[in-house]
């Protein structure tokens, strides 16, 4: 940060709010399901940077993996994701986790999720489970190929509700006040600027806790299955404030993304394959037998590294995925939702393939937590995508990040309604200044940058890495990185200059990130070490703010 903008930070005036208990900083599963473990015990603040219900959780198709079948095992469900993460997983945070997958279901059923049901052969009504790709069993809980739109809805309905809850649409985090920028002894969260998107102008908000729920950073590639905010805003707040983070290499590309220039990589979702879809090249072969016995529903980085290497192999812009063996009533019951998507690009489900192709979907990595989502600062608090749990691994499993949503949210909204009577409310915060700012008269350099970066992303740092290319993107990131600062310490902010802050700062954690893991294991694939290390027990890659930079 330079010093204009450090000055910014501390010192002038700007509009404080009221402190709240609680500041939520995300409203997508995450965060909502934190701030209704909270509510009546709370005043708490959900913030949005957009609309409510857009994030990563609305979009979600496939569902929510728990074990709800008899024949199904928590055993079973923790073999599958431990054996999906390539060796990284932390086996006591799946277990964890895994183990208390039923009860959020439960919890979620009784708020009201409109989940699929199926009647057995003996008349008796259960829950529809589908397959993706790494699981043993039918165990993903879904609601048609809209699970996320059904659970996204149910958990705001339910927010609006709660008297105690405030929400607030159109609200962005710049930074966190820590106790630390104050220059105070005790290192503790104290609240956040937030940029008011439709006032324009930055205000000071204080709380007690501070929870990050700002989910992933996919959007930091080129092609990216996900909506525009996942810009790894919570990942770069955190590490400028103090934050450990880890495993940031790990970026998951999903296989199948509708391969259209306006389909903006729609993603068909792995339910498609759970349901027997087929991957095939040009000419009709299946291929994904050559790479894994499981097929096409070995866990997706297998998958999508499959698909690139035939894509390459053969200088094609896709591979075919075709489930039109299967009765067209079944594919319209399923999928309604992708088969009108694809309709609207001529493709038709119930009658040949579509074409597909990898994009990026996951941030398996970031802030690190414990299981009671705690983070390195005291009062600071990350759940769901935004955070690092060591549930995934190398590779996360399909449905298992709604999963992590749930569960952690759970657990750290326990976590704070134990802490919140010996908490004292925070002192009277510093506002923001802006008197040495003015409005910037080139805003093309921010949208230049933005692209360029998403472009060396997609070249240097995707499903195939080398060290090479990793040097060339570190060398671009740092010079872009010292535009875009120099940028923000002069100008006053906008919702598309912190954005492409936090991109910019996301991109070089996951370029350090890969640079430092000499193997390939689970998503990290490098040409110049193609094996996993079998020297050393498998290690997380943990970078610490102000060692090593
Ligand atoms: P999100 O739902 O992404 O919400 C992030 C919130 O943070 C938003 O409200 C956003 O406005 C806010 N925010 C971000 N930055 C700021 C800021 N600076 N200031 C204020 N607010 C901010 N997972 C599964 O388990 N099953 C699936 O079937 C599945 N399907 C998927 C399909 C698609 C197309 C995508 C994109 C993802 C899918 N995933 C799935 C992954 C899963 O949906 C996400 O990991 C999960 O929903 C993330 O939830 P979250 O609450 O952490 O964050
Ligand atoms: C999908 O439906 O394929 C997405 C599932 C996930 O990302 O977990």
């Amino acid at each position: 940060m330079n010093s204009s903008a450090k000055h910014r930070a501390h010192h002038g005036r700007g509009g404080a709010a009221p402190p709240y208990d609680v500041l939520v900083i995300g409203s997508g599963a995450a965060g909502l399901t934190l701030a209704l473990g909270l509510a009546r015990h709370a005043r708490v603040a959900v913030l949005s940077k957009a609309a409510l219900q857009e994030g990563g959780t609305y979009y979600a198709q496939g569902g929510v993996s728990a074990v709800l079948d008899e024949s199904d095992s928590i055993d079973a469900h923790v073999a599958d994701t431990l054996a999906a993460g390539a060796g990284l997983c932390h086996e006591d945070v799946v277990r964890f986790t895994v183990e208390r997958g039923p009860e959020a279901i439960g919890w979620l059923v009784e708020l009201g999720v409109p989940f699929s049901r199926m009647t057995r052969s003996d008349g008796s009504e259960v829950f529809h489970l589908t397959r993706e790709g790494g699981h043993g069993h039918r165990r993903v809980i879904h609601a048609a190929d809209a699970s996320g739109r059904a659970i996204e809805s149910t958990l705001l309905e339910r927010v609006r509700a709660q008297p105690d809850v405030t929400l607030l649409p159109d609200h962005m985090v710049v930074d966190l006040v820590t106790g630390r920028k104050l220059g105070l002894d005790d290192n503790r969260c104290l609240g956040a600027y937030v940029l008011d998107r439709r006032r324009g102008r930055v205000e000071t908000i204080a709380a007690r806790f501070v929870v990050l729920a700002t989910g992933g950073a996919s959007r930091v590639y080129l092609y990216s299955s996900n909506p525009d905010g996942s810009t790894g805003d919570g990942l770069a707040i955190a590490w400028r404030a103090g934050c450990r983070v880890a495993n940031l290499e790990f970026i998951q590309f999903h296989p199948t993304c509708l391969y259209h220039p306006k389909a903006k990589s729609f993603l068909i979702s792995e339910a498609v394959r759970g349901e027997g879809g087929r991957l095939l090249l040009p000419d009709g072969t299946r291929f994904m037998e050559r790479f894994d016995s499981r097929a096409e529903l070995a866990p997706r980085d297998i998958v999508a590294r499959a698909i690139d290497h035939e894509m390459k192999r053969l200088g094609i812009d896709s591979v075919l995925l075709d489930i039109s063996h299967k009765p067209a009533q079944f594919i319209r019951d399923h999928f309604p939702n992708i088969q009108a998507r694809c309709l609207e690009f001529g493709y038709d489900l119930t009658t040949g393939p579509v074409p597909v192709v990898p994009a990026a979907h996951y941030t398996c990595g970031g802030v690190m937590t414990d299981l009671r989502g705690r983070t390195d600062i005291v009062g600071l608090y990350a759940v769901g995508e935004v955070a690092f749990t060591g549930l995934h691994g190398a590779n996360r499993m399909a449905s298992n990040s709604l999963l992590e949503c749930l569960v952690f949210a759970r657990s750290a909204a326990a976590d704070i309604r134990e802490r919140l009577a010996d908490t004292p409310p925070p002192p009277p915060l510093p506002p923001w200044d802006e008197s040495r700012v003015t409005d910037s008269d080139e805003m093309v350099v921010v949208s230049h940058n933005w692209q360029e970066l998403r472009r060396f992303m997609w070249d240097y740092v995707g499903i195939v890495r080398t060290t090479k290319r990793l040097e060339r993107a570190l060398h671009r990131v740092e010079l872009l990185r010292r535009e875009i600062n120099e940028y923000y310490g002069n100008f006053r902010v906008t919702h598309d200059l912190l954005e492409l802050r936090n991109l910019a700062l996301a991109a070089e954690l996951i370029i350090r990130s890969a640079m430092s893991r000499t193997e390939s294991r689970g998503l990290h694939y490098t040409l110049d070490y193609p094996e996993p290390d079998s020297t050393r027990p498998p290690q997380d890659t943990i970078l610490v703010p102000g060692v090593g930079r």
